[in-house]
């Protein structure tokens, strides 16, 4: 089965993309709400986050994870796949990002040379973006900004509302005086605004969301790993875990995301070394 990871609501933009795409396969969803924003804490906390939640989807019997988490992609990424397939397994299990395939997309994409991306204050500052577009192009000028404030907003279904759309103008104010033609949003929840990105950075500025290049990304994948593919469960199985609370959860999924989901299971992942 493929699992999908993230911190909070936001891999759901993720997921509801790679779903349409590729309806076979049986998924699991796994929100880490009790601790959302992870966008704010240390790397070595979101490190500890993602190892509690690895390990809960592998205890699940996930074959293939996709961390639709940005913040958790860029600072928790590379350390999980070194700890949890160097073994035995390693064959058998594989665990995914999403930032290379939107870095790979932009740089596809940019005319002018000059990407802009926003994405939490963790993921700005692992500049994980900004690595991975100068492996493809050195030449390439990148434009980053943190925007804190607004995956609160959106959590709390505020992004609605005028002052979520101001917060965003003065957030994107610099980077629209830095005239880049490509913006990566670099966050799992900003697809829930992406009218207004695009309303305020005006229509030369392609928008890029993680969640339909992620999908894109994927089948590819697995067309080029028949040895994966072959091993996901394909009855069509949606599974969805939080570990906060999962009315919240499943309205949260109807309303901003139109998505009918079964009601999600509560968990707790943060002892699962000491059970
Ligand atoms: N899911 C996170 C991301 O994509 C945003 C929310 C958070 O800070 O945990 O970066």
């Amino acid at each position: 089965m493929i699992a999908i990871f993230d911190s909070g609501y936001g891999g759901l933009t993720v997921m509801k993309p790679i779903i349409n795409l590729l309806p076979q396969y049986d998924y699991i969803y796994l929100g880490d709400n009790a601790r959302s924003p992870y966008g704010n804490h240390s790397p070595e906390t979101i490190k500890k986050f993602a190892e509690e939640a690895v390990e809960y989807l592998f205890s699940k019997g996930a074959e293939l994870i996709i961390f639709a988490c940005n913040t958790a992609s860029s600072t928790a990424l590379r350390h999980v796949q070194h700890k949890y397939l160097k073994g035995k397994d390693e064959k058998d299990r594989k665990i995914l990002g999403v930032l290379i395939p939107v870095a790979q997309q932009a740089v596809k994409i940019t005319k002018n040379g000059k990407i802009g991306v926003v994405g939490t204050k963790a993921t700005i500052n692992s500049n994980v973006y900004e690595t991975e577009i100068h492996k493809l192009n050195s030449k390439i000028s990148i434009y980053q900004k943190a925007c804190p404030l607004l995956v609160p907003f959106i959590e709390e279904g505020w992004h609605t509302k005028p002052e979520a759309k101001s917060v965003l103008k003065k957030y994107l104010r610099s980077l629209k005086d830095c005239h880049i033609d490509t913006l990566i949003l670099g966050c799992t929840h900003y697809p829930l605004m992406i009218k207004d990105f695009k309303r305020i950075m005006g229509n030369k500025v392609k928008v890029l969301p993680s969640g339909e290049i992620t999908a894109e990304s994927l089948k590819a994948y697995l067309g080029r790993h028949p040895e994966i593919e072959n091993k996901l469960s394909k009855n069509k199985k949606r599974e969805f875990f939080t570990t906060d609370d999962p009315q919240k959860f499943q309205d949260f999924a109807e309303k901003n995301l139109g998505m009918k989901i079964k009601i999600p299971q509560k968990i707790i992942i943060n002892n699962v070394n000491n059970e």
